[in-house]
């Protein structure tokens, strides 16, 4: 995909991945429909990027926020392509999550996606060269304690974007997949942050992912894993989970222990 003058949505992009990727899509030429809560900010990141772009201040998990985006999105049209990044993480042991967080976190992660995809397919359809990209998660293939609401969001994220790749294949519009791995922004409490550094884990910074979707997007690779060893024990989770059973099964003692600690 050839990014020059495309019109793009982006959700979620006041955030750490959302901003590096605002800049990488821009300093590609494409044009930008800035998605997320704080006008403010929106509004500054509009004005730091190169070339003019616009920007809504919705919410996404209300569906009077899902039309505010279609209106404006019809009023600007067409589309070339929607980003579904924004999202929202939670370190919790499920004991301690509550029902509402839950179905909160479960609202802005995979239901919120869907129907924004929904919404803006027609739009989208009237472009020749489009598609959608959901943003997952190495949690969108790896279960992993601590993390099961999340997980769960992005597992089903990864399924709705294969069967939807599938259900669009005669439309001429592509569905891709982006996987990040841990990254440095505000989505982390630094209860993840010390248990990243006590697992030694490696956490990109967010131009990581940015480019890697530039680079996704160039090449048309409809899914895209970011890092070694994630994208490895991703396919091996597949074939071998009860390895990984066993592996995660050591860590347990450390990740109840973080997860339990007082929360930011
Ligand atoms: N950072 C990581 O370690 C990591 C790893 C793998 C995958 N990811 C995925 O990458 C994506 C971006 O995450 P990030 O790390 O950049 O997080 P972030 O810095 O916390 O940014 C989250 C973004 O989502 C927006 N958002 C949250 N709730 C929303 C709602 N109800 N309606 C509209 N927008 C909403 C936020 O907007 P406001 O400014 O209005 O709050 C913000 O722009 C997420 O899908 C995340 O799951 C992140």
């Amino acid at each position: 995909m050839n990014l020059q003058n495309k019109t793009i949505v982006l959700t979620g992009a006041s955030g750490g991945i959302g901003q590096a990727m605002a800049h990488e899509l821009a300093n590609n030429g494409a044009r930008l429909i800035l998605v997320g809560r704080n006008t403010g900010k929106l509004s500054s990141l509009a004005s730091s990027l190169s070339g003019e772009h616009l920007f809504i201040a919705a919410d996404l998990s209300s569906d009077d926020g899902r039309k505010q985006l279609f209106d404006y999105c019809s009023s600007n049209g067409p589309i070339n392509l929607l980003i579904n990044n924004a999202g929202v993480s939670a370190f919790e042991m499920i004991e301690d999550q509550s029902d509402s967080d839950i179905a909160k976190l479960l609202s802005i992660n995979l239901t919120a996606p869907i129907l924004v995809t929904k919404r803006l397919l027609p739009l989208l359809q009237s472009s020749a060269d489009g598609g959608v990209v959901n943003v997952g998660s190495t949690f969108g293939a790896i279960g992993y304690p601590g993390f099961s609401t999340y997980c769960a969001s992005k597992f089903g994220l990864r399924g709705y974007s294969e069967a939807l790749r599938r259900e669009l294949s005669d439309s001429g519009l592509q569905v891709f997949y982006l996987a990040p791995r841990a990254t440095n922004t505000a989505i982390n409490s630094s209860r993840v942050a010390n248990l990243n550094s006590e697992l030694g884990n490696t956490v990109d910074e967010p131009i990581i992912a940015a480019k890697a979707l530039i680079r996704q997007l160039q090449k048309n690779s409809l899914n895209c894993y970011i890092g070694w060893p994630e994208k490895f024990f991703a396919r091996f989770n597949g074939l071998l989970p009860m390895l990984v059973d066993a592996s995660l099964r050591k860590q347990l003692p450390v990740i109840r222990r973080l997860a339990k600690t007082h929360k930011d």
